[in-house]
């Protein structure tokens, strides 16, 4: 990516101390996910919709980024952030976009561009999939700049360049998918949880399923079930989750033990290695999957779940009632 780059974005992504990333629906959550990731390698983030962030005083830190995310590159706030943030004294603006003529390319220092090609449906898939790409790519460029190894580089790009086989592989998961989607269809609830990068997963996922097939929809950091959630959970109250092999599965483990206790159903992805060890769930095993690009994988069964459900239920998976593919107006 690096080579792409022109000598105006080098010189940015050397001065760059800090970021602001501004957004609005799955952007966000990108966005969301992207601070992880940035965070780990000492990048101070912060990640913010730009509804919210344009009607308030914003403090910048020396030497910060502003980073818009957007799909189309026209959503009224997103673009109006990034016009209010011209003279808020950032570094400069970068903007991760899908569609290279768009308003928000022309106006941005610099262009991340997506190249999911044209996204037709109203609810965001495979450009949501593709900023999370080049938020690694993002990331590995700062990682560079704070001393990564070429080794390690190296390790980071072969996880990258394995997403493609690892997608096939989730796509086969479709009809058992399908499967896992019946227990959904007549269900008018439904809780998300995730921690770490799986938190803003969660919100992508529980998005997905209101977008497309009304059912109401909440994701939660796991470990705030206790804090109000758990009160909703019982035996009607489909609880999904992921559950890649990371240094949170066992607290996210306990929090679900919590969930049956109430008698909620657990609907489950997980890493091949994950011993769930609960009494009772209904779980979909993924292989070969890396730390720094499982949100990635984990983001297309969520996506599929939303998707058969919809198809279930009847709804116009490609054109939802009340929504729009790009919000040009406030
Ligand atoms: C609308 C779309 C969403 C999208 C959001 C932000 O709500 O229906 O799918 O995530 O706008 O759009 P953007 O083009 O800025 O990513």
């Amino acid at each position: 990516m690096e080579e792409s780059f022109g000598h105006e974005a080098k010189v940015l992504l050397d001065r760059t101390e800090a970021v602001h990333i501004i957004a609005c629906g799955t952007s966000y959550h990108a966005g969301l996910v992207a601070k992880y990731w940035l965070e780990e390698i000492g990048l101070q983030c912060s990640v913010e919709v730009a509804s919210e962030y344009r009607y308030r005083r914003v403090v910048v830190p020396k030497n910060t980024l502003f980073i818009t995310v957007s799909q189309s590159g026209e959503t009224a706030d997103t673009l109006a952030a990034l016009r209010g943030a011209k003279d808020a004294g950032y570094l400069g603006s970068l903007c991760v976009c899908n569609v290279p003529e768009s308003s928000l390319v022309r106006e941005s220092d610099v262009a991340l561009m997506t190249r999911a090609g044209p996204e037709i449906g109203v609810a965001s898939t495979k450009a949501f999939t593709t900023q999370l790409v080049a938020f690694r790519l993002l990331t590995l460029a700062f990682a560079r700049r704070r001393g990564m190894t070429q080794e390690r580089e190296k390790e980071l790009v072969d996880e990258l360049h394995a997403l493609p086989r690892q997608v096939e592989v989730v796509l086969k998961l479709s009809d058992a998918i399908r499967e896992m989607a019946n227990g959904f269809a007549k269900k008018e609830n439904a809780l998300f949880l995730g921690r770490g990068t799986f938190y803003p997963i969660a919100l992508e996922g529980a998005l997905k399923l209101k977008e497309i097939s009304y059912i109401h929809a909440e994701a939660y950091p796991a470990g705030e079930l206790k804090h109000g959630p758990l009160a909703l959970v019982d035996a009607e109250m489909p609880v999904v989750c992921a559950l890649p092999d990371d240094a949170l599965l066992e607290k996210v483990l306990s929090n679900l033990q919590e969930v049956r206790a109430r008698g909620g159903e657990l609907f489950l992805f997980s890493d091949r290695t994950v011993s769930i060890g609960l009494d009772h769930y209904q779980n979909l095993t993924l292989d070969d999957i890396f730390p720094t690009t499982a949100p990635i994988v984990y983001s297309i069964p969520l996506q599929l779940l939303s998707y058969h459900v919809a198809v279930l239920k009847g709804t116009d998976v490609d054109q939802p009632r009340n929504l729009a593919k790009s919000v040009t107006v406030e």
